[in-house]
């Protein structure tokens, strides 16, 4: 069934339920430090987890109000088991522009294929350090040849506008920039930098840790020359994350600057947890939960007046508040963390 979208819903201060980011698994196979640096982990219980058929439906009735645009993630996505039958349901069923995947690429030179062969229309690539030593440090992993394997893979699959997304992080890759962009010329990836954000799961996160984005800028242009701002051709890409540069020689890349110029006020952006919660900001405290009203025997009128009421007194911007706070430490410390799973960012879904 093909939803049509409803009138306009708009949040507090006007802004749209645009795009959704569904977290399939809190699961991952990485250990990052900024993400994940506990020993051990309390993870969301099995029955808990939705199934295919299950979030396929949520993202209808998220389309019927307005999402155009759907993203896949995790914890690490391509752990859920036959991903790509999921994909091929969305892509099947759905209305949206957009059907991405971001991913730490372990697993992409599997199932690259059969993902493209699904449907699934954009990959984004995590990857921090092209380092091995460094890359075994952050992630407590010794696997970044597997990572460079699946980025190869997706060109091969016959993917285009892949990006990769790396997170800078004060000594420890400060000194990759030009490497990154290198990397990305090379591979025919638009990197995207992202600052270092103190959100649930960065225990040890701190202000000197961050290289904001005129830095970044900085050292790129010192190496190449002025990096210019790109105007977005598209309107709509206003409301996404990073600010887009090109170089002398036209190559391009982005910064997301999440925590020195948050970009909450164009956020049409939600998350789904794998086990249904529906959160309204990267750092809400607490969601919404879907499941419940799902598996009782909700209808789609019924689970579409929920999601309407609850977006329509939307008033979140996480990122400005905490920009706000003077002498800004951890979001949560271990303690609050543990309090509830879905604080984590591998549980939302980065
Ligand atoms: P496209 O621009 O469509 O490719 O999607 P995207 O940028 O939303 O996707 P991606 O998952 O690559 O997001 C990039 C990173 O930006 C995330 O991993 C987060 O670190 C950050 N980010 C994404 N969405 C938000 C958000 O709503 N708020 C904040 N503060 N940061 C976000
Ligand atoms: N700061 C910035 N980015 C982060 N991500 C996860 N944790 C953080 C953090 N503390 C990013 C990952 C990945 C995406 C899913 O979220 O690097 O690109
Ligand atoms: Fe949107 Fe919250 Fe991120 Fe701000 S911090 S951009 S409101 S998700």
């Amino acid at each position: 069934m093909i939803a049509k979208p409803s009138s306009a819903l708009s949040d507090q201060f006007g802004r749209p339920l645009g795009s959704l980011r569904i977290s399939v698994t809190d699961r991952c196979n990485l250990r990052c430090q900024y993400c994940m640096p506990e020993e051990e982990y309390v993870w969301l219980p099995r029955k808990s987890i939705l199934s295919f058929e299950e979030i396929d439906r949520l993202a209808g009735v998220f389309e019927s109000l307005g999402v155009r645009k759907l993203r896949i993630t995790g914890g690490e996505p391509l752990l859920r088991h036959d991903l790509a039958d999921l994909i091929a349901l969305l892509s099947r069923n759905r209305i949206s522009d957009d059907l991405a995947l971001t991913t730490n690429g372990l697993l992409l030179a599997k199932q690259a294929g059969a993902l493209k062969a699904a449907g699934l229309r954009r990959v984004t690539v995590s990857l921090d350090t092209l380092r091995a030593g460094r890359f075994t440090r952050l992630t407590r992993s010794d696997r970044l040849a597997d990572a460079l394997a699946g980025i190869d893979a997706l060109a091969q699959a016959g993917f285009e506008q892949t990006k990769l997304n790396c997170v800078v992080i004060r000594r420890f890759n400060e000194d990759e920039l030009i490497d990154m962009i290198e990397f990305g010329r090379r591979a025919r990836l638009e990197i995207r930098f992202i600052e270092y954000m103190d959100v649930g799961g960065a225990t040890q996160w701190s202000l000197r840790d961050v290289v904001g984005k005129k830095e970044i800028l900085d050292r790129i242009s010192r190496h190449y020359g002025s990096a210019q701002p790109l105007i977005p051709e598209d309107p709509s890409a206003t409301r996404a994350p990073a600010d887009r540069f090109v170089l002398p020689d036209g190559t391009t890349f982005g910064i997301i600057a999440s925590t020195t110029e948050p970009f909450c006020r164009g956020c049409d952006r939600s998350r789904l947890t794998a086990d249904g919660v529906w959160f309204l900001c990267l750092y809400a405290s607490s969601g919404v939960d879907l499941k419940d009203p799902l598996r009782a025997g909700a209808t789609d009128t019924e689970l579409a007046a929920l999601i309407r009421a609850t977006w329509s007194v939307r008033t979140d911007r996480g990122a400005e508040e905490r920009a706000s706070i003077p002498e800004r430490t951890a979001l949560y410390e271990l303690q609050g963390l543990r309090a509830d799973p879905h604080r984590e960012m591998h549980t939302r879904g980065g």
